[in-house]
């Protein structure tokens, strides 16, 4: 069975389109709750919830963290840079599971997987603090042999697969299936290397026929389809026909 984690990001954008002024996060007039939003979520079936406290802080806030942790029901999978900050606060809120991001400020969402390679030393360090504290951590990666072995090297237990190119190719029959082949390749070197291998970033209704097909995938972190459709059919609706799509 694949699993689903869902990403509540775009809840807490929808909310600081209007409210980022605010003191308070929730409650009044100010919505929609993005806590609310994840225990709805897991209701509905998600098995982890994957929230990204920004530097800028431009979406998901620290209180809608902690909100959720009061009365959550699965995991939280906190998505964050490798910064000195952003890894202090990580500790702090202590979640199940880091997933490490490049962060670009002028990027809208997390765009490209993270240079492992490049930032062996950081990287290693980020991993051996947060695993010595019981935080297993993921590497977002492009599905990059070398960038594979990177992660493996530092001594990361799991990956993220980014899905972004597949999930451009999917409406083009020609890229379509080399894309696919080339996120078929990263889960097999990721399991050869012992490595757990997620895989996430624009997946929707539609690709998600394909990337199903990458079945010892561990789990899919999906957010902005599931929201987006959510909007007309409701979120419990959304989150229960990925999931069965996933696993069809
Ligand atoms: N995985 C990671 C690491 C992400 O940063 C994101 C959000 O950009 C996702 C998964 C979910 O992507 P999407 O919102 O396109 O489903």
């Amino acid at each position: 069975m694949i699993l689903l984690g869902v990403n509540i990001d775009h809840v807490a954008t929808l909310r600081q389109a209007r409210y980022r002024d605010e003191a308070e996060t929730f409650g009044g007039f100010i919505e929609p709750d993005p806590a609310a939003m994840a225990w709805l979520a897991e209701d509905a079936g998600a098995d982890g919830i994957t929230m990204h406290v920004r530097e800028d802080r431009r979406h998901v806030q620290v209180e809608d963290v902690q909100r959720y942790q009061e009365k959550m029901k699965t995991r939280l999978n906190l998505e964050t840079s490798m910064s000195l900050e952003m890894v202090q606060l990580a500790q702090e809120i202590r979640p199940e599971s880091v997933c490490l991001v490049p962060e670009n400020r002028k990027e809208v969402t997390t765009e490209g997987g993270l240079d492992v390679r490049g930032n062996m030393e950081r990287a290693s360090e980020v991993v051996r603090e947060l695993v010595q504290n019981g935080i297993p951590v993921s590497m977002f990666i492009d599905p990059d042999p070398d960038q594979l072995e990177a992660s493996a090297e530092i001594g990361a237990p799991w990956v993220e697969l980014h899905t972004g190119s597949f999930a451009r190719a999917w409406y083009d029959s020609e890229s379509r299936q080399r894309e696919l082949d080339v996120l078929s390749e990263g889960m097999r070197i990721g399991t050869e290397l012992g490595l757990r291998v997620n895989a996430g970033h624009g997946i929707n209704y539609e690709n998600v026929e394909g990337a199903r097909k990458l079945a010892s995938i561990y789990e899919f972190n999906i957010g902005h389809s599931i929201i987006s459709r959510s909007l007309t059919t409701g979120l419990v609706e959304s989150v229960q026909k990925m999931k069965s799509l996933l696993n069809e």
